[in-house]
């Protein structure tokens, strides 16, 4: 395993008093073993169907690699409709895996369709796209578990009147569903269109989702080797099935986020060295935010628990956010994301030996910048007392990238033990689309209606114009 964690950083040994002492950590280590054994007995149960991903998939692997072929041959682009757990591993695991300016590559160095995520529904977003794109030279993936998403139903709707109205009875060929097997409007219309369809697994959350259809199908449509995603995620999985924080990396690290968040550690920062794991942060921190982010406990007991999650990467929030970490509150964990080979080079040339001041640079490379730089700032942040953590790898490929994401939904399985809360709902959602569907005259939330003609959200007292 080629993922390493070293969390010195978030120790008395290193941190001096802002630290987890030995003591502490090793006193909590039966609450970590019972985390892992709450975990570990709901395996591949109710919504922990996501750790059987790595295991049972071989079949439809296959399927997705013989889609993903058909595709790659007939289509110049391939778009996602989804969000949240249905966009944002998708992005994430394309920016990681194929070059940084993969659509702007000619086809055949690019070999596969140019590829968009469109995971929001401003009007601007969903026209541009349509300025850049041929309708009837591409193919749609809607991904909705629920099948219920007004973003994604939208979406859907647009896209389907545009085919259409080009492509008649055709329009069905260019539209990919990933959804429920059995529950949701998507499910319904795609077997009354004969859509092809990929299903999510019942006990698969959208933010859980990556390494089952959700983001299979996409990053095989690529070009990535899926095979190699979900043999890293099992070698992580092999690997985190001891009950012991000194070989258990997620267990590790989310006994010293849980301990970070009962003594005032709010904020977590998610900090990756490296452009092709920007967006792996924007999946961490939807992950870590719907998860752990409630209201009460599994026994009924308020709790309001949580960890703010911000993303930020090196080094160029450097110059932006990382005054405030070394000089703020005492109220974050940051976490680094460090690869040790980059998959090129890039070389500073000498030639400004009459400025001292630059001079220094030259002979050097970027590779050198980058990692000197985490290594500045992460050492800075750590002579300071400021609580972090680094995850690296040997390079950014498919099994890193599998190993690194399953760690980071255990770890998040973990905190959620510990806290003893339910980490797959996300009632705090539910809210918004409701009062949502009541502003759109839903039938069934009239109830929500009246809610909000009587609620005091038009007061005019405080508006400045
Ligand atoms: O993690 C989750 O469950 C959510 O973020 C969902 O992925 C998101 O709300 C989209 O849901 P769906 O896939 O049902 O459209």
């Amino acid at each position: 395993m080629s993922i390493k964690v070293n969390y010195n950083n978030m120790m008395q040994d290193i941190l001096g008093e802002k630290g987890i002492s030995y003591e502490q950590l090793t006193s909590l280590v039966p609450f970590a073993q019972d985390a892992h054994a709450k975990v570990e007995s709901k395996r591949g149960q109710g919504m922990q169907g996501w750790m059987d991903s790595p295991y049972n998939q071989d079949d439809v692997v296959a399927r997705i690699n013989q889609v993903a072929k058909k595709i790659q041959d007939s289509c110049e682009n391939f778009v996602v409709l989804g969000i949240g757990g249905s966009a944002l591993g998708p992005i994430a695991v394309f920016t990681a895996l194929k070059h940084l300016y993969y659509n702007e590559l000619p086809r055949s160095v690019r070999k596969g369709p140019r590829f968009y995520v469109i995971d929001n529904v401003d009007p601007e977003r969903m026209n541009a796209l349509f300025d850049i794109i041929d309708i009837e030279n591409t193919v749609f993936n809607v991904i909705t578990k629920s099948g219920a998403t007004s973003e994604t139903m939208s979406q859907y709707l647009i896209i389907m009147d545009m085919l259409t109205k080009k492509l008649g009875d055709k329009a069905k060929d260019r539209i990919i569903a990933t959804t429920s097997e059995t529950k949701g409007n998507l499910i319904k219309l795609a077997n009354e269109l004969q859509l092809e369809t990929f299903y999510i697994p019942d006990g698969v959350g959208g933010r859980f989702s990556e390494l089952c259809p959700v983001g299979l199908l996409p990053a095989a449509v690529i070009g990535i080797d899926i095979a190699e995603l979900l043999r890293g995620a099992r070698e992580m999985d092999e690997k985190c099935k001891v009950a012991d924080i000194a070989h258990n990396p997620a267990l590790a690290i989310a006994l010293l986020q849980y301990i970070s968040m009962k003594e005032g550690k709010n904020i977590g920062v998610m900090m990756p060295y490296a452009d092709s794991l920007k967006y792996i942060a924007d999946w961490y921190c939807q992950l870590w935010a719907e998860s752990l982010g409630k209201e009460v406990d599994l026994d009924g007991n308020m709790v309001n628990v949580g960890q703010t999650p911000v993303k930020a990467l090196g080094v160029t929030d450097q110059h932006s956010q990382v005054q405030l970490y070394n000089e703020g509150p005492f109220d974050k964990v940051i976490t680094f994301l460090e690869v040790d080979n980059f998959r090129s080079e890039c070389q500073i040339p000498h030639g400004c030996e009459a400025f001292p001041d630059v001079n220094f640079l030259c002979g050097h490379s970027l590779n050198e910048l980058m990692t000197k730089e985490l290594h500045a700032t992460r050492y800075n942040l750590t002579q300071r007392g400021r609580a972090n953590y680094t995850i690296s790898m040997d390079v950014v490929n498919e099994y890193n990238i599998g190993a690194l994401l399953y760690l980071m939904q255990l770890q998040t399985a973990y905190a959620g033990a510990m806290f003893n809360i339910d980490a797959y709902n996300q009632p705090g959602v539910e809210g918004g689309k409701n009062a949502t569907y009541a502003l759109f005259g839903r039938k069934g939330y009239e109830a929500k209606v009246e809610e909000m003609r009587n609620a005091k959200a038009d007061l005019n007292k405080y508006i400045i114009d």
